[in-house]
């Protein structure tokens, strides 16, 4: 087909040479649709990155297709590229009833993680027509049997097809009857703090081990929930050293609960975790996943802190006053996608800094390997290393 592929774009999502706005899967898939002929509004499309699939189809003339995009930033992109080649006649959807009811054609863009398959293919099963066509694609380097597995728990027939141009679809047939209970979101405990979790959430209801270490030096950690744990000089060679935020104080110097954002907040560890802590704090916490965000809900809700911390669904808490913050707790990505591009954490620094009011703290943790404490101090402020080990690195930023 003579679609302009090439004219999409990526923004608000980071852009570079080597990183592009559509792939052979996505051609793929729309050739197939185009093979197939089906009714625009029974294609469901899940999983489009940048809006490739569903500008392509609704450019050939397939009206009232219904798109899935977990994250905001790909939602933002879908917008801006049909405003940009004036096509409409779509509709967005979440991942539910109303995305799959009556579509008898599921286009996937396989996701990265099993758990997010899993959920997407029992949507499918649960909610779609019974004569559905899941056609998943992805491109052959990222593509395992266990995919196949995934799909063999809610569809009776799996079948993989000879790879084309890197890339190879599988063809899901005959939803299988679905539990009374969908297999997501999931829960755990870990000593006092319940994660929830969907399928497409960072490190599942798991304490990421990162999460972990930020949250023993903020003194937040599991086990000390709900304690106000002495603070310790410590030596950052040998254990982590206690940091207290410092939190903000009123014109009369007398300290007032400090506005906190947890920073692409995935399940909401961070954010929850200081509410616990901090009976009287308002947390804010933003993610861009749609995934992350019911989990970081659900999170705060099991932990009786719903009243507390407000979630959001946001590029970069781009809706967030500028200035407004007197902490940020970030535990940034360091993969896009499946490229590994440091790009996305580059962004949520530059955010850290906007979000931030002047002498504000940004407490960061990543992995050593990556050393950002020069980036930190060139685009925040002044930045100590509080912890390390061979792992991980948690530093505090002080907003110039
Ligand atoms: C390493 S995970 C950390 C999740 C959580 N804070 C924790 O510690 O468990 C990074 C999170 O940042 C989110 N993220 C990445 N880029 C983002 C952006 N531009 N805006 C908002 N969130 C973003 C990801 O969706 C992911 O949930």
């Amino acid at each position: 087909m003579d679609f302009p592929f090439s004219r999409l774009r990526r923004r608000p999502d980071v852009e570079a040479d080597n990183l592009q706005a559509h792939d052979a899967t996505d051609v793929l898939l729309v050739d197939r649709v185009l093979s197939l002929g089906p009714v625009g509004a029974e294609i469901a499309v899940i999983g489009d990155d940048y809006g490739a699939i569903t500008l392509a189809l609704t450019a050939a003339g397939f009206d009232g297709i219904r798109v899935h995009q977990d994250l905001a930033t790909g939602r933002r992109a879908l917008a801006r590229n049909a405003d940009e080649l004036g096509l409409a006649g779509f509709a967005a959807h979440e991942l539910d009833a109303s995305l799959l009811s009556g579509a008898r054609l599921v286009l996937l863009q396989l996701p990265k993680s099993l758990a997010e398959l899993e959920e997407i293919a029992d949507a499918v099963a649960r909610w779609a027509a019974r004569d559905v066509v899941l056609v998943a694609g992805g491109r052959v380097k990222h593509m395992t049997v266990a995919q196949n597995e995934v799909l063999g728990r809610s569809f009776e027939h799996v079948q993989a097809e000879r790879a084309e141009r890197k890339s190879r679809l599988v063809v899901a047939t005959e939803p299988k009857e679905v539990p009374v209970e969908p297999p997501f979101p999931v829960r755990a405990d870990h000593d006092g703090l319940t994660l929830v979790a969907h399928g497409g959430a960072f490190a599942g209801a798991r304490l990421d081990i990162g999460t972990r270490v930020l949250l023993d030096v903020l003194a937040l950690g599991p086990s000390r929930l709900r304690t106000d744990a002495p603070g310790s000089a410590g030596n950052p060679s040998d254990g982590p050293a206690d940091a207290h935020p410092s939190g903000a104080t009123d014109g009369a110097g007398t300290s007032a609960a400090p506005i906190v954002v947890d920073l692409g907040c995935g399940t909401g560890a961070l954010a929850v975790s200081y509410a616990l802590a901090h009976p009287d704090a308002r947390v804010s916490a933003t993610d861009r996943s749609a995934a992350a965000v019911a989990s970081a809900r659900a999170t705060a809700v099991a932990n009786g802190v719903a009243d507390r911390v407000t979630v959001t669904h946001d590029d970069a808490g781009s809706a967030l006053p500028d200035a407004g913050a007197d902490i940020v707790l970030l535990n940034p990505p360091f993969h896009l996608g499946t490229s590994v591009h440091t790009g996305a954490a580059t962004r949520l620094f530059d955010a850290a800094a906007r979000l931030l009011r002047p002498g504000g703290e940004l407490f960061t943790v990543y992995n050593s390997s990556l050393g950002y404490r020069a980036e930190l101090t060139r685009l925040v402020g002044a930045t100590e290393q509080l912890h390390r080990t061979a792992k991980f690195t948690v530093t505090r930023s002080i907003r110039r």
